[in-house]
């Protein structure tokens, strides 16, 4: 059982890798549905139909380092699991949304884990691509636009030890409301 943030952070190493200069990442849990879903949506370099039908195999990978491609089929895995599946949108030359989706309650659905540590790791190695980070908690939400945060800075970098300080406070501040903290 691998936690959800983990499965994120490979999805936006795959974004990374088709050249994306924006990634999304959307969260949405919703305990009346009982639906847990992630979405990642890239502006990368995308893949064809035909590369799309046969990603969730393991051998389909464009990897060099080894023949093997693990990422998309097992987090298709860990949906089957919890009633769940996976659908992948994808165009070439324009970008892919990958979704999955999860019965909220199921025993086997791993925890969303420590998404606060996977973001600022994403944005203190990949400064320059645009994160947007939207994340709904039933009737609470919370979104995060780094351009946004880049227009503030004016000419501080967002990896800046300072920034990656502040940004840590303020996701860990607006997560733990997001779940009815104080
Ligand atoms: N967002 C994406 N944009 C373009 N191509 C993608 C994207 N996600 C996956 N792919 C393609 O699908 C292949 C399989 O992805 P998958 O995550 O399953 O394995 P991998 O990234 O190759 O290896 P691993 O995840 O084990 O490091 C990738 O090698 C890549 O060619
Ligand atoms: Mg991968």
């Amino acid at each position: 059982m691998e936690e959800l943030s983990l499965h994120i952070l490979d999805l936006v190493q795959n974004s990374l890798g088709a050249g994306a200069g924006c990634i999304e990442i959307v969260i949405e849990e919703n305990t009346d549905r009982d639906l847990f879903l992630v979405e990642i949506h890239d502006d990368g370099k995308g893949m064809s139909r035909e590369f799309v039908e046969r990603v969730l195999n393991p051998f389909t990978t464009t990897r060099t380092t080894r023949r093997v491609g693990l990422g998309l089929s097992l987090l298709e895995m860990a949906t089957r699991q919890c009633n769940g599946g996976i659908e992948i949108d994808s165009e070439l030359g324009r970008g892919t949304k990958v979704r999955a989706v999860f019965q909220h309650s199921h025993w086997d659905r791993a925890p969303l884990g420590n998404i606060k540590a996977t973001l600022i790791t994403i944005i203190s190695a990949n400064p320059l691509v645009r994160l947007v980070y939207r994340h709904r908690v039933n009737n609470r939400s919370f979104s995060l636009d780094t351009e946004e945060v880049i227009t503030v800075l004016g000419d501080i970098p967002l990896n800046h030890m300072a920034v990656l300080d502040w940004l840590e406070n303020y996701l860990s501040q607006e997560l733990n409301e997001l779940y009815g903290g104080g």
